[in-house]
């Protein structure tokens, strides 16, 4: 690398960074002046260079890398970013837990967040996925007071159990999710090798304007690995960093990881009988009735060369989408298409999308959204900055997206109601989960998991949560209810 001279901000060559101008004064001693830019610059630039962090999702990892399609599936969208075997896309990949803050400690029970970013020749799309394949809640208006019962408590500032198991046991559509958050898969112990669930359905749609509703899932080539609570909480204070560090090494060694992209397809005319689990996110589709259809692999192949711009500006959301794949009536979808663009106005300002990681690869011509904090392009010059001016030079998209948004689905999926209530179908997956995925040693450690968290809950509470699991197989609830009484007797 060539040397560079030092300069001031704006391009003043400095003599010495690590040194203040102070003038002498007659008499001896110095004064330190409001003349020394670079010690000005220097202040007042470092009292501003944290961003806020954001309101979830805060600690993460992240790099660059590569999708290539294996499986032409042009025939289900026209995407073009997934047409043809052997096309390319670049990404950014960005893994983090959803709970802690920006310093948190990696190896912690969380749901990791898993986001890539494509950049297609149409456009960025964004997948923003967790690496469990549901959700807590299915009404949006519930995930502020979900992230604040899984955060620190409004008095105590410290992570609470009590209030976490509090907003469960009266939001028991959260329970298939539990299940999943409370067994092995809850501490992976690498980011890569953490599988990556869209949890939505979304729609896929083809060339000739058809649909078919999907749902999206990233599996890593290797195995999927974890920590026990015990390692975890060890490496927790050991080094708070070891999930980073370990992705970040095995990039810069060349031991790229690597994770297949898969979707399940589901058609109109079987959605139509499918009831409500078609875009409630607490429910998974079973693999038996939707395998899995083989899309490309994603590698990982660069580490960010500077954090903050790269990984911390990055700006994810489920509204970035393609034609050819679109958006449901799934009320969390699209609760999260308004949240994340006005996440990031707050936290990154309104030009966002001009920031590095966030900048589309294609033309971009978009002139009704200029101005405004920090514009860094040439901000379209002088064309017209309203709409329908015969002096323009902006021409249609011919990739006209011409899906029909008519849902065919019956009535009971209940999409009008504000609240699907909790019933017996809400229990039959997490009963699945418990009977036929987890063997024995998995059972034992997830009501071990889950009975260390109920230690310091009030007792009304914990029968409270017992009985919730209860309702997933009653044996849950007697093995809760027996650690609880053994270590009450302790
Ligand atoms: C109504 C429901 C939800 C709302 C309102 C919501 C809101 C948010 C917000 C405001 C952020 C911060 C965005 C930023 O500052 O850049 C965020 C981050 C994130 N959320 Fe959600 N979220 C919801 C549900 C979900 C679900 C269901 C998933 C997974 C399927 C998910 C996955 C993520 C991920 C992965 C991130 C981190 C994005 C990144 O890597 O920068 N969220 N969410």
């Amino acid at each position: 690398m060539s040397n560079r001279t030092f300069t001031l901000a704006e391009g003043q060559p400095v003599a010495d960074p690590s040194v203040s101008t102070t003038l002498p004064t007659f008499g001896g001693g110095g004064l330190t002046t409001l003349g020394d830019t670079l010690l000005i610059e220097v202040l007042s630039h470092f009292n501003r260079e944290r961003i806020p962090e954001r309101v979830v999702h805060a600690k993460a990892a992240g790099a660059w890398g590569e999708f290539e399609v294996t499986n032409d599936i042009s025939s289900l969208t026209s995407a073009k970013f997934l047409n043809g075997v052997g096309k390319k896309t670049p990404i950014l990949f960005r893994l983090s837990t959803t709970g802690g803050e920006k310093g948190s400690a990696d190896t912690v029970r969380d749901v990791r967040g898993f986001s890539v970013k494509f950049f297609t020749e149409e456009g960025n799309h964004d997948i923003v996925g967790n690496h469990i394949p549901v959700f807590f809640v299915r009404d949006p208006v519930r995930f502020p007071s979900l992230n604040r019962s899984h955060k620190r408590h409004p008095a105590t500032n410290r992570p609470d159990w009590t209030m976490f198991w509090d907003f469960h046991a009266n939001q028991p559509e959260s329970v298939h999710a539990l299940m999943h958050l409370f067994g092995t898969r809850g501490i992976p112990d690498s980011i890569r090798r953490v599988t990556g669930f869209g949890v939505h359905t979304f729609k896929m749609v083809s060339a000739d304007g058809g649909f078919r509703y999907c749902k999206f899932h990233f599996r890593p080539t290797q195995n999927t690995t974890h920590f026990s609570d015990q390692e975890a909480t060890r490496m927790a204070g050991a080094n708070a960093d070891f999930h980073t560090q370990d992705l970040w090494d095995a990039i810069a060694r060349g031991d790229l990881p690597v994770w297949k992209l898969y979707v399940q397809i589901m058609e109109p005319e079987q959605a139509e009988t499918y009831g409500r689990a078609l875009f409630d996110i607490t429910k998974v589709w079973p693999h038996k009735d939707f395998p899995l259809i083989e899309v490309g692999q994603m590698t990982l192949n660069k580490n960010p060369e500077n954090y903050f711009a790269e990984i911390e500006q990055a700006a994810f959301s489920p509204s970035n989408m393609v034609p050819g794949i679109a958006m449901t009536p799934d009320p969390m979808l699209q609760a999260r298409m308004f949240a994340y663009p006005d996440a990031q106005r707050y936290r990154l300002g309104v030009n966002y999308t001009q920031l590095p990681p966030n900048r589309a690869i294609c033309p971009i011509y978009a002139p009704f959204e200029r101005d405004g904090m920090g514009t860094m392009t040439r901000n379209y010059g002088g064309d017209p900055n309203y709409v329908r001016s015969s002096l323009g030079t902006g021409v249609p998209s011919q990739i006209v997206s011409n899906v029909r948004h008519t849902e065919r689905i019956e009535r009971n999926a209940i999409l009008g109601q504000n609240e699907i209530p909790v019933d017996d179908e809400d229990f039959l997956q997490p009963r699945e989960l418990w009977n036929r995925v987890f063997d024995e040693c998995e059972r034992r450690k997830w009501v071990a998991n889950v009975s260390e968290t109920l230690e310091d809950v009030p007792d009304q509470l914990r029968d409270a949560v017992a009985t919730m699991f209860s309702k997933v197989d009653p044996r849950i609830g007697q093995l809760l209810d027996a650690k609880a009484k053994n270590s009450s007797r302790l």
